[in-house]
């Protein structure tokens, strides 16, 4: 997931030994969806995402891959209330929602979405708990670690104690090119939920240092971003 991602491009990633593709980020409500316009306005062509008759996009894109590959399909989804996440959960063939408290675009934090989400507790429980109940699909939750002024593990642990089925966790480092190995260790030994680990992963090595740190997997966005990995997961 690193701008682009339909099933044609994510198809392309398939040979490569992944078993779980996730399209979007999406915009799903008139708010998240005027964000995205602006953010379009200043030259990031990911958000350029129709949001008329998005889950029938969502839809087409998830049955075109379910067609052809054995493999989970996530959407990753902005929203800033449960509903268009529970809409978009009775899409037959998703597996996954995933609700995106990740994003750090301006736009997006200025009307309480993305990884600003994770400054009020009280929000965030009411959010993903309302998703979990009425969920038609599996649920993840991605957040990016090492936020300012957010204690990552805490929210971690808010999380697991959600009933989500994956956690997501953007191991981001401030500064650095390689990821936090110290919060994924924390997080896992802390956590029961199966925990996705991410951030600059390039090879095996890293996807290794990743999972003896505690993850139960990884994903892979800026080194896949041209369509193909220069690894083939099923050697991990
Ligand atoms: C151009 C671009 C677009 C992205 N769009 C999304 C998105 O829509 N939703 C999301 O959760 N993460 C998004 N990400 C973040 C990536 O999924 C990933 O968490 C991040 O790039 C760190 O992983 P990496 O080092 O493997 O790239 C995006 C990243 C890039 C570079």
């Amino acid at each position: 997931m690193a701008g682009i991602t339909n099933a044609n491009f994510v198809m392309k990633l398939i040979p490569f030994g992944f078993d779980m593709v996730t399209l979007g980020g999406y915009n799903t409500d008139s708010q998240t969806v005027a964000a995205g316009k602006k953010i379009l306005s200043r030259g990031r062509s990911e958000f350029d995402i129709a949001k008329d008759d998005l889950i029938n996009t969502i839809e087409k894109e998830t049955n075109l891959i379910k067609n052809k590959y054995n493999v989970k399909v996530s959407a990753n989804l902005r929203a800033i209330s449960p509903d268009p996440i529970i809409e978009i959960s009775k899409i037959k063939l998703l597996d996954i929602v995933e609700v995106n408290c990740h994003c750090r675009q301006k736009e997006i934090l200025d009307i309480g979405c993305g990884q600003s989400i994770l400054e009020d507790t009280d929000f965030l429980i009411n959010y993903i708990k309302n998703i979990v109940k009425k969920s038609k699909s599996q649920v993840s939750v991605k957040i990016r670690a090492n936020v300012e002024g957010i204690d990552t593990l805490k929210v971690a642990k808010i999380i697991d104690n959600l009933s989500v089925d994956y956690l997501h966790i953007d191991a981001m480092k401030p500064g650095f090119n390689y990821a936090d190995l110290d919060i994924i260790s924390k997080i896992a030994s802390e956590t029961d939920t199966f925990l996705i680990g991410n951030n600059s992963i390039r090879d095996i090595e890293d996807i290794n240092a990743m999972i003896n740190n505690g993850a139960d997997g990884v994903s892979i966005a800026r080194a896949a971003i041209n369509g193909k990995i220069n690894f083939n997961l099923k050697q991990v």
